[in-house]
């Protein structure tokens, strides 16, 4: 099962999240982010081309396939540090980014409150939060479709470790 949830999840979870669908999304959303800025759930790198005139990116993801894959995805403005980790112990001092940034990663956390207190203390006063999230849809074929999908990218949040390093 090891290379199910290590290579086959990942592998669809990016599939999923190329839908061309989604890309005014994330031209909006990464587009909007300023100085130093947090992705927490950056997934394959999707967002990176998008990233506007930022100073640096840090880019939070616990499944290492994605991160592996996202190193490789090219386009992003500046430099980009990979951190593996969690969204609900985010390795990163207080108030050391200016904008947080994620999309459709809530719906994969298992406490999202745990995350968005994470996001918070490490944002600085007045600092952003940007995102695009999704709820359950009214339809229930579509419903249906979205329980179906959401585990392809649960990431294995639970059993994450941060590689211990924090951020200043
Ligand atoms: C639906 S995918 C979205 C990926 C990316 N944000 C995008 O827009 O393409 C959800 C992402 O959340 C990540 N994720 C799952 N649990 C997480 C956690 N506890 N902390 C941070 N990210 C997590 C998954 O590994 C996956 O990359």
């Amino acid at each position: 099962m090891a290379s199910y949830t290590e290579v086959v999840l990942p592998r669809l979870c990016d599939l999923a999240m190329r839908n061309r669908q989604l890309l005014p999304y994330r031209k909006r959303i990464a587009g909007s982010a300023r100085g130093r800025v947090l992705e927490i759930g950056a997934g394959s790198g999707l967002n990176l081309p998008f990233y506007g005139p930022v100073r640096e990116i840090l880019a939070l993801e616990p499944v290492p396939r994605l991160i592996a894959m996202a190193r490789r995805s090219a386009g992003a403005p500046v430099p980009v540090t990979f951190i593996e980790g969690s969204a609900e112990a985010i390795p990163i001092d207080d108030g050391a980014v200016d904008t947080v940034v994620t999309t459709w990663t809530l719906c994969s956390i298992p406490d999202a409150g745990v995350a968005l207190h994470e996001m918070r203390r490490v944002l600085r006063p007045g600092g952003r939060l940007v995102f695009v999230e999704h709820g359950l849809a009214p339809e229930e074929h579509v419903r249906r479709w979205q329980d179906r999908l959401t585990p392809l990218c649960g990431g294995s949040a639970a059993g994450a470790t941060s590689t211990g390093r924090s951020v200043p």
